[in-house]
């Protein structure tokens, strides 16, 4: 009675409820990590809710005493993700996520295998259980090895972008090759000449190669669009193996990432103006995509930093647009620093920020947030796209595409299109960066040669300090 009592207990009381408590908190913790001000917390919900769930897992039945691997498991990879995290810097964190992303696609894929294989072997789990293990196995297997590809050329360790007449046919065929071992296998095929065993082997290989020669051609500067892509279908991958392994909790957390993960890719998509099969296979930054716009002629007024700290401490106001380039140098804290004086001052300072600026969503924010930056001097490109015209300053650091004009007059520019940061409405722009370096969409930029532009040369960090020092002498 008591050994019923506590099977009942456990097994249809507390694990699902426990496991309904960890989708609900990981559901607020996504929800807060939609603002800057609430996202930290949302991150600790999310990793509340993680926890939860994974001690619960230890409680439940279907663990059969594997301890022991599951502890192992738990801390390799825990010890790992701590020591990797606390060391990547703040400009790798896109290949992180698409490294990391990558192993939560294989693990769902690894699921998948080890449940496709007990099918292979007669144990009867179903047609419709066996086919959705199948349809995991798929896409968690194409974001595994698509999420790597991601990995290494984020990381510089693939420069090579390999594109032929052709491709594309040639990964639908890969494809459909993939889809027809999967459903075989998915039925129990079974052949004198091909065993389920060969054929679930070639239904993974077929898998991991799509993956791997569907992101080979995708130039490196689309890939926090992709990584976010690969992010859904591993939400998704994870959904479809909570389904087969009868646990809500991972069915309703892997739907829910896969909803985020799609929503967030369609965001960039439209923030840079390109839909989504354009960024998949268009070739975009890779030198098949037009070539450089032109840059209108003129030439570039260079400035130096203690004239720029002369025009921004007596204006009343300035914006100031941060990029890629302010990442790269980490000038954060010193842009916040010139802020400060320059509010001492009484000049009024905001903050524009691109939904696209720097290399993956929320990047300036995070930065800015680092540094201290209050969120109420932070404004979004729809909040503060007229402001311009009455801005004194704009001072771009380190921005160079989200805050070109040919997007917005130019309908050659591979760029048109993608709404930018109206700096050029204001009365003096003044532009931080090393040198004549294009942005990331490889294009010139005429806003450099406008006349109310100046040049101030140098790496951000050391610009943004020379400007704080102009300030205080005045
Ligand atoms: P970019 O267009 O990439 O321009 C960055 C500029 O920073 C460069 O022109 C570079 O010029 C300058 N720079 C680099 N290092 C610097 C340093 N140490 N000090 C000073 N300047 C430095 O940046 P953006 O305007 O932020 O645009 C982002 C681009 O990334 C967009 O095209 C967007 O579509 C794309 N993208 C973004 C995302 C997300 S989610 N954010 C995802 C995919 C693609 P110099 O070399 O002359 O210094």
């Amino acid at each position: 009675m008591s050994d019923w009592l506590s099977s009942v207990w456990f097994g249809s009381l507390l694990i699902p409820t426990a496991y309904f408590v960890a989708a609900l908190v990981l559901i607020l913790g996504l929800r807060a990590m939609s603002s800057p001000v609430t996202a930290r917390k949302g991150i600790v919900l999310a990793g509340l809710a993680m926890g939860l769930a994974i001690l619960v897992t230890f409680l439940h039945p279907q663990v059969g005493g594997n301890y022991l691997l599951m502890i192992v498991a738990i801390l390799t990879s825990g010890i790992l993700a701590w020591v990797s995290a606390k060391r990547v810097a703040m400009t790798d964190m896109p290949q992180m996520i698409a490294l990391y992303n990558g192993m939560g696609g294989g693990s769902a894929a690894a699921i998948a295998a080890v449940e496709l294989l007990r099918a292979a072997h007669g144990h009867d789990v179903g047609l419709l259980t066996n086919s959705i293990a199948g349809v995991g196995a798929l896409i968690g297997t194409i974001a595994f090895s698509g999420s790597l590809i991601a990995f290494a050329k984020l990381q510089g360790w693939m420069r090579k972008v390999w594109r032929f007449p052709g491709q594309q046919y040639l990964n639908l065929l890969l494809f459909a090759l993939t889809v027809i071992c999967g459903v075989l296998v998915v039925i129990g095929y079974q052949h004198d000449a091909i065993s389920l065993n060969m054929l679930l082997l070639a239904f993974f290989v077929l898998a991991l190669i799509v993956g791997f020669a569907m992101t080979v051609p995708i130039g490196g500067a689309d890939m926090p669009v992709v990584i976010s892509l690969y992010n859904a279908l591993t939400g998704l991958a994870v959904g479809f193996e909570g389904y087969v392994l009868d646990i809500p909790a991972m069915m309703i957390a892997g739907v829910v990432v896969g909803a985020a993960g799609t929503l967030l890719t369609q965001l960039m998509a439209k923030a840079m103006n390109r839909p989504l099969t354009n960024v998949l296979f268009s070739g975009f930054g890779t030198g098949d995509d037009g070539g450089p716009a032109d840059a209108g002629g003129g030439s570039m007024q260079a400035i130096e930093a203690v004239d720029g700290a002369i025009l921004m401490a007596y204006a009343e106001n300035v914006i100031i647009v941060p990029g890629y380039g302010m990442a790269v140098a980490q000038a954060q804290h010193r842009i916040w620093e010139l802020t400060q004086v320059l509010q001492k001052r009484g000049v009024r300072v905001r903050f524009a920020i691109h939904p696209v600026a720097g290399r993956m969503p929320g990047h300036m924010n995070v930065l800015l947030a680092e540094a201290g930056v209050p969120y109420d001097l932070i404004e979004d490109l729809e909040d503060i796209n007229e402001q311009f015209s009455q801005a004194d300053v704009a001072l771009v650091i380190g921005a160079n595409d989200v805050v070109n004009p040919a997007a917005r007059d130019d309908s050659s520019s591979p760029i048109y299109g993608m709404p930018i940061l109206n700096v050029d409405h204001a009365s003096n722009v003044v532009i931080i960066k090393r040198g004549r370096g294009t942005g990331f969409a490889g294009i010139e930029n005429r806003l450099f040669t406008g006349d109310n532009s100046r040049m101030l040369f140098g790496d951000a960090q050391k610009m943004a300090q020379e400007l704080v020092a102009g300030v205080k002498t005045l």
